[in-house]
């Protein structure tokens, strides 16, 4: 019998085993949640996105119960402007969401995610160095969730309709050697580097997947290989994806996983994020292909 969700927790501190399981109870609503609500709100968020319902939906939804934890003091959402304190927690996590990564794949119904990064410290606007634990979910064809505290690996859970339980679906993941890239941005503003390493790649007989959900796409170089990437553009010189929310969590996953990022210059983790909206050219995945990435990008 697989082992579930629950009984593997055991090998991390009591209480980020519970934010955990608070934070995958939230998972299996958002996965039941997309029946009937695919519609538009009309609103946008503070980087000019048009909102789902869903979004907003499944953002009150994990705040709502971080807060109930008790166990958490900042909360930083992408579809928040600020960091919103729980000023009576008990607890001192710091957690960053991006509550439904992917938003633009959902009305044609391709996967889409939920993104946590937790700080056991509080302080959410940190250097990724500085997470404790990474959660992401997958709303595919299954439900899974991938999570990784720092130093025990990465480990992917399937949900289990039936049980209502996640179960383990691969232990200890490390990148496996693959052929996969995937690039962002409009080729015509692409920068002239990030336009060579592409070609090297191609050379090379790397194969493009690019769905537009960052995390299903992420997911796919964590079980295939190879590498993602949405670079600086010429007219978005800090790329497009966020730091905090998106870029940090994947890059501690890819580390805990043998891999590595980079957003040109340096690691994504050592980044020091100046506020919690900040962007950046970001590069996932093996670390031979980081390596070949920044042999062309870096200045
Ligand atoms: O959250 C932003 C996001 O939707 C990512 O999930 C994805 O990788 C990217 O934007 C896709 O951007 P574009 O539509 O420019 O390809
Ligand atoms: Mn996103």
């Amino acid at each position: 019998m697989a082992v579930t969700l629950k009984e593997h927790l055991i090998a991390v501190p009591e209480d980020a085993g519970r934010l955990i399981l608070v934070l995958s109870e939230q998972a299996k609503k958002i996965s039941q949640g997309f029946f009937g609500n695919l519609h538009i709100a009309g609103s946008k968020n503070i980087y000019g996105e048009e909102q789902l319902e869903l979004d907003k939906w499944s953002d009150k939804l994990i705040l709502t119960e971080l807060e109930k934890s008790s166990l958490v003091r900042n909360f930083a959402s992408e579809e928040q402007g600020e960091i919103i304190e729980f000023s009576k927690a008990e607890g001192s996590w710091g957690i960053t969401v991006d509550p439904l990564d992917g938003v633009s794949c959902v009305a044609t119904n391709l996967a889409v995610g939920t993104i946590v990064g937790m700080f056991n410290e509080g302080n959410v606007l940190e250097k990724g160095t500085k997470t404790d634990a990474v959660i992401y979910f997958l709303y595919g064809p299954l439900t899974t969730m991938v999570y990784a505290y720092k130093g025990k690996g990465v480990n992917e859970f399937v949900l289990d309709e039936k049980r209502n339980e996640f179960l383990m679906r691969h232990e200890n993941i490390h990148i496996p050697k693959g052929t996969i890239f995937g690039s962002g941005g409009l080729k015509s503003k692409w920068t002239g580097p990030h336009t060579k390493f592409i070609e090297e790649l191609e050379k090379k007989d790397y194969k493009l997947r690019f769905s537009g959900s960052l995390v299903a796409d992420f997911n796919q170089v964590l079980h295939y290989g190879g590498l993602f990437s949405y670079p600086a553009t010429t007219d978005k010189p800090d790329g497009k994806l966020r730091l905090l929310f998106e870029a940090n969590p994947l890059a501690f996953i890819a580390r805990e996983a043998g891999g590595s990022s980079t957003n040109g210059q340096k690691p994504i983790l050592e980044i020091v994020p100046k506020k919690i909206s900040d962007t950046t050219p970001l590069y996932l995945g093996g670390k031979k292909e980081i390596e070949l990435a920044e042999r062309f990008l870096k200045k």
